[in-house]
């Protein structure tokens, strides 16, 4: 009943199947390009990862520890360094799946139905031997709140804390991928195996980044192509290469001419590079710049956040408050279940006082007519004899 009226006022919750998302990867360390230190960090993860059976099975140490068995990785580093290929990739190198926390499922309008959310999708992992992936993990594993003033804190430290414990509980292989360390909660750090630091690419680096996408075979490169010219001329991520290259290929398909001629020039990279940069620059822009920190528009987004914040706790104590509402509909029900039993015994009671009652009447009556049949018989005999 309860969940009907969850559904009923809310529209439902997730289920189970939701909170992640199942990848079966297919970028491997041959699409990466990564500062030496990073690929060591990485290969030494991959070592710990593929020693770990050796170590917890055959040498019997899961059998002496029933906590602390799992791999926790934290990959930390700026937007677009290849946190997310790489836990790809690491997965890859497993033979694993990848299993992505969904966080718009995770995080429920419900107190307390997060925290189980996530022990949810630690036990999906565990059953499918998958690892498990909380991206853009600044979200879910940030600081705990020192002190709780509003419902949605006291739900985001308990988050932290389930966790925390899910963690310690789970034997499989975990990455968080961040891009700030500080973000991270500090408890975190005594759980966590190897944090691996994800830094913008060099010079060397970019240039091997520029050519690694695209496929060495099929894509039609111009002769006046200089990836090192790009390289030194655009000190960018990984990510917003891969972006250049998409536009480049766009601009260069939709130039006039037959396709079988057509090739991506180096004017065509140094376009998507520059409208890359445009759009970085947009999204940048007025609302969240400092000229517009103090215009309107920010005041509007300040009071959006704080409006957003109090309606996260309002929606907290309702939560609280049905599920006092729905525990005080159980013990209801129960009251008036224990009542219709009592009722029922006294109404087989009564039925059976009124049968046992019936039956007294029938043995009086049998008596009385034995009596009159005897003094029937007695008064006929009587008169016979007279005659
Ligand atoms: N070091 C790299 N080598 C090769 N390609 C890269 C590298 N870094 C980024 N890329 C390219 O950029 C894309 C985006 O990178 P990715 O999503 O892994 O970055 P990220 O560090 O996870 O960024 P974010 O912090 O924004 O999530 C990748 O799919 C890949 O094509
Ligand atoms: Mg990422």
């Amino acid at each position: 009943m309860a969940d009907s009226i969850r559904d009923l006022l809310f529209g439902g919750v997730s289920t189970g199947r939701e909170l992640v998302e199942a990848i079966e990867p297919r970028r491997s360390f041959d699409d990466v390009v990564l500062p030496a230190p990073t690929l060591r960090a990485l290969n030494h993860a991959l070592a710990l990862v593929r020693k770990h059976d050796l170590i917890f099975q055959q040498w019997g140490l899961a059998e002496r520890h029933s906590s602390g068995l799992g791999l926790a990785f934290h990959f930390a580093g700026p937007p677009g360094t290849g946190k997310t290929i790489c836990a790809e990739a690491l997965a890859y190198a497993l033979d694993k799946k990848l299993l992505v926390v969904r966080y718009a499922e995770l995080e429920s309008r419900w107190v307390g139905q997060t925290s189980k959310h996530v022990a949810t999708v630690f036990r999906a992992a565990a059953r499918q031997d998958a690892v498990l992936f909380f991206d853009e993990a600044d979200a879910i594993a940030g600081r705990r709140f020192t002190s709780i003033s509003v419902a949605y804190e006291r739900e985001a430290n308990a988050i932290v804390n389930v966790l925390l414990h899910e963690l310690e509980g789970f034997a499989g292989v975990v990455i968080f991928a961040t891009n700030l360390a500080a973000n991270i909660d500090p408890a975190f750090e005594r759980r966590i195996r190897t944090h691996i630091l994800f830094e913008m690419p060099d010079v060397e680096e970019r240039e091997r980044i520029w050519a690694v996408q695209l496929h060495a075979r099929k894509t039609p490169l111009a002769k006046d192509v200089d990836f090192r010219a790009l390289a030194e001329a655009y000190p960018r991520s990984g990510g917003d290469i891969k972006n250049a290259v998409l536009k480049a290929a766009q601009i260069a398909t939709v130039e006039p001419g037959p396709d079988s001629e057509k090739r991506i020039h180096q004017r065509h990279f140094i376009q998507g590079m520059a409208e890359v940069m445009a759009a970085e620059n947009v999204m940048s822009q007025s609302l969240f710049d400092e000229a517009g920190a103090s215009g309107p528009l920010a005041g509007m987004m300040d009071r959006l956040a704080e409006g957003q914040e109090e309606v996260r706790g309002e929606l907290g104590v309702l939560a609280e408050r049905f599920e006092a509402l729905e525990h005080k509909v159980r013990s209801l029900n129960d009251h008036y279940t224990a009542g219709r039993v009592e009722l029922e015994r006294i109404h087989s009671q009564a039925l059976e006082s009124l049968t046992s009652g019936r039956r007294a009447k029938d043995r009086i009556l049998v008596y009385l007519i034995a009596v009159s049949a005897v003094l029937a018989a007695a008064a006929l005999v009587v008169s016979l004899l007279r005659l």
